[in-house]
């Protein structure tokens, strides 16, 4: 796959110890969806799955485990570009026996236009996104006018966008960007039950950082 000019991550940390590499070998066959120009075939993924909800940008997929575990009957793909974060989640799917739950290694914007059919999700979880603090990093924020109309080409009339984040000015962007769009309705709400605390959460807690989230729906 082509790589983006402008990317919302910096790739860091690659190197996996060789009991991570031992366990992606097994596991990334089983559980992994290879990056590819093929569109995926959701309904064979997950022909159990009354719903199917994407998420990007894991980390180190525990609140992804945990949703997918309380929610049996939706499938759940998970995209990263972290590839220890990846490998945890495959021991993660093993552990739980997670059968609707399946990763993606690769940049959520090239999985959207080559592996997703349009109108095909139900759902988008962006949980805690980089946050790119700086003025001259902010061109690096994945919620932008493009992320916007990939996600909207990829859901359902009437599917969701979640997304979370501790990050205040990133929180009032997220909500500027919003109203210059026309696919969604929606805005901030409060913390929904289904979602637990992630990793990165936990950290903007400790710092006092309050949470916002937001719900938008495709019109
Ligand atoms: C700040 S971390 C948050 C991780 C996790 N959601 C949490 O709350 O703990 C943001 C994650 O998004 C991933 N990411 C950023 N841009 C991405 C993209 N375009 N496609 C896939 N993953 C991406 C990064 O690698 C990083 O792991």
């Amino acid at each position: 796959m082509e790589s983006r000019a402008v990317r919302s991550y910096k790739l860091r940390g690659r190197r996996i110890t060789e009991g991570q590499q031992e366990a992606w070998d097994r596991l990334w066959p089983v559980f992994g969806i290879e990056n590819s120009d093929q569109k995926i075939k959701l309904a064979e993924l997950f022909p159990d799955s009354k719903r199917i909800i994407m998420e990007i940008g894991f980390g180190m997929g525990e609140a992804t485990a945990q949703i997918a575990l309380a929610d049996p009957t939706t499938g759940y793909l998970a995209v990263e570009v972290h590839r220890p974060g990846i490998g945890k989640l495959l021991l993660r799917i093993e552990e739980g026996e997670l059968k609707n739950l399946r990763t993606i290694e690769g940049d959520a914007f090239e999985v959207f236009e080559q592996m997703i059919v349009d109108s095909s999700l139900d759902g988008v979880h962006l949980f805690f996104p980089d946050p790119w603090p700086k003025a001259r990093h902010f061109k690096r924020r994945i919620v932008n006018q493009e992320f916007i109309a990939s996600v909207a080409a990829k859901l359902k009339p009437g599917a969701f966008l979640h997304i979370a984040t501790d990050w205040q000015p990133y929180a009032q962007w997220i909500a500027e960007e919003f109203t210059k769009q026309r696919f969604f309705t929606g805005g901030e709400v409060q913390r929904p039950d289904w979602r637990p605390l992630t990793r990165f959460e936990d950290q903007g807690i400790n710092k006092e950082h309050p949470v916002a989230d937001f719900r938008f729906v495709k019109k």
